[in-house]
């Protein structure tokens, strides 16, 4: 019985999880798998009503269940930076989710914005460093609000916080086993320190893996090849702030936010999975927000369950129902509404043999 924690969030959250959790259940009867879903209100307007966010003993409640199913976060009412620090960083941090895994397939060739390029050009996944990096929150005024104002924000990477990023790609370039490719994509050239931290780590656990190859890409050359060459790519790994710009980048090339899925991964802990595009306020409660990434990112997440069959059943769904049913993957454009796109990749999912 897999206990899942569900976190529908702000916005658009709550519809989105909605079709997920239908098309979780649709796969538990399918595939004969078991679970139970506890539903935690961290959102925006409770804490306008209460000022409550993320609290410690929530954490504690949370270490409890199997996954976090995440729908978005981000309300118009509240200042930006406090539900992101306080609910999304909090959960990462605090349960160690130290990957940030982001895979960029293009499952239609019509909703790529890349000319002439097909399913089989964009299909890699980035693991990007999550605990660590720009996002550690170091850093200082001096003579805040003066002419001399200096604000520092630090870097931080540990030797053990960078291996276990890397040797967390390896493994999953390994177990992937598609061109069997690992890209470093850093700064080595200006970012003298932490970039030098990152290739030796690299190359020392590079000759642990002599199956997989190995290759460097600084990150400005990297966006540039996403857009000319994304067929080079198979599995990237970077660090946090590099990977959450690079993966918006993959998101707009397999086709947009409405079908990127992402997971906060700690591979011997509680994961959490969400869809990565944030809560769309202006499309709240309209019925018209594309739910596909919230329905891959619950994909992923049984998948890291070990429900590989169903986790492949829901994807080769979700394709059915973007070639064969959709307009178009952005919110109020696809053709269907919301709740009728969670209803084909059910029905999908129940035909599939
Ligand atoms: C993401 C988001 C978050 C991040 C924000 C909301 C804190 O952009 O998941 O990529 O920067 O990691
Ligand atoms: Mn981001």
């Amino acid at each position: 019985m897999y206990k899942i924690a569900v976190i529908p969030g702000d916005g658009t959250g709550p519809e989105v999880i909605r079709e997920g959790l239908k098309v979780l259940e649709a796969a538990s009867k399918k595939f004969g798998f078991k679970y139970e879903s506890k539903a935690f209100d961290f959102s925006g307007e409770r804490y306008l009503k209460t000022g409550k966010l993320v609290e410690d003993g929530d954490i504690e409640e949370l270490r409890k269940y199997y996954a976090i199913y995440l729908g978005a976060v981000g309300h118009p009412d509240v200042k930006p930076g406090i539900l992101e620090t306080s609910v999304l960083l909090k959960l990462r941090f605090s349960l160690d989710q130290y990957i940030n895994l982001r895979p960029v397939k293009l499952y239609d060739e019509r909703f790529c914005p890349l000319k002439d390029k097909k399913p089989e050009d964009i299909d890699f996944v980035v693991v990007r460093e999550n605990s660590e990096g720009l996002y550690k929150g170091m850093g200082e005024f001096q003579k805040k609000g003066t002419k001399e104002e200096v604000a520092i924000q630090i870097s931080y990477n540990t030797r053990k916080g960078v291996e276990r990023c890397i040797r967390y790609a390896f493994e999953y370039c390994r177990k992937r086993n598609k061109r069997k490719k690992l890209t470093l994509c850093g700064k080595t050239n200006v970012l003298t320190y932490a970039w030098d931290l990152w290739e030796r780590t690299f190359h020392e656990v590079a000759k642990e893996y002599s199956d997989i190859a190995t290759d460097y890409a600084h990150v400005d050359a990297t966006t540039m090849w996403f857009v000319k060459n994304p067929e080079w790519f198979d599995v990237i790994v970077t660090d946090n702030m590099f990977g959450d710009i690079v993966t918006d980048l993959g998101a707009m090339v397999q086709g947009g936010m409405g079908i990127a899925a992402g997971g906060n991964i700690n591979p011997k802990g509680v994961s959490m999975f969400e869809p990565i595009g944030g809560s769309a306020p202006k499309y709240t409660g309209k019925n018209v927000i594309n739910p596909l990434a919230a329905i891959c990112a619950g994909g992923m997440m049984l998948e890291t369950l070990g429900e590989e069959k169903a986790a492949k059943a829901i994807e080769d769904a979700v394709i059915k129902v973007t070639r064969e049913k959709l307009a178009s993957l952005a919110a109020g454009k696809m053709g269907h509404s919301t709740s009728e796109v969670g209803d084909l990749v059910v029905k999908y999912l129940e035909e599939n043999l």
